[in-house]
């Protein structure tokens, strides 16, 4: 397999780990002990905080910002100019004026599923999960966890449909059938979450 390909204008600290196959984009930061997988792809201006693990394929397109301590699982795709926040209440001071300092507050890192995407400019509140295969669209402001599967749209947030491991919407074949018009994969929901038929 390919060694990574990092640029020279990328920023890697030397304590990360850059999977084979994988390429660091110009003007790119990643952070001390952050883990990136294999064949993935760090877009121009992504930045990838401290201890952020990424999984094998994933892609950070342009100026997607990933704060610690997120997990992004294989396959994820996160659009440009997300941000994955990491501090529900964020101050810059605490009250006696001192600047805070990263050991001054507990960073909550978002996690994204195996699969799911998350589409351009959208903002996840920290500590929140997205499932496997859901789809975030453009703009979203994330503020609740996000099911398995889910096509989720808006601020906040909400769910508009069901989408595939395709990453297309799925069509309903009524009682709790949903088939995805590109692949032919059958889903089943059941009790409002969606997952895979058995015999698709
Ligand atoms: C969410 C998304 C997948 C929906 O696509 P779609 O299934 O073709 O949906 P439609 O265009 O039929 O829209 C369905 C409804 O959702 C609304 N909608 C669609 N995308 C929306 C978005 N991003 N935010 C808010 N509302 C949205 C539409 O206005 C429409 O509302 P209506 O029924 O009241 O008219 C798509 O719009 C999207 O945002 N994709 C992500 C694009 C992206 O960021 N790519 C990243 C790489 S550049």
């Amino acid at each position: 397999m390919a060694e990574a390909r990092i640029l020279a204008s990328a920023d890697v600290d030397e304590r990360a780990l850059i999977g084979e196959g994988t390429t660091v984009w110009h003007l790119a930061q990643v952070r001390e002990d952050a883990a990136v997988g294999r064949d993935c792809i760090i877009g121009r201006g992504a930045y990838v905080g401290p201890g952020v693990r990424l999984g094998d394929r994933v892609k950070l397109q342009n100026h997607a910002l990933v704060y610690e301590p997120a997990v992004l699982e294989d396959g994820v795709f996160i659009g440009p100019a997300v941000v994955l926040t990491n501090d529900m209440y964020p101050r810059s001071a605490d009250v006696d004026g001192g600047l805070k300092r990263p050991g001054d507050w507990d960073a909550l890192g978002v996690t994204v599923r195996e699969g799911a995407s998350v589409g351009a400019r959208a903002v996840v509140v920290a500590g929140l999960t997205i499932g496997r295969y859901a789809l975030v669209g453009a703009g979203a402001v994330v503020t609740r966890d996000v099911l398995d599967h889910a096509l989720v749209v808006g601020s906040p947030a909400k769910r508009i449909g069901w989408v595939g491991r395709a990453g297309e919407p799925l069509k309903d074949e009524g009682e709790g059938h949903w088939l995805c018009p590109r692949t032919g994969e059958k889903y089943v929901e059941i009790d409002g979450r969606l997952s895979r038929a058995r015999d698709a």
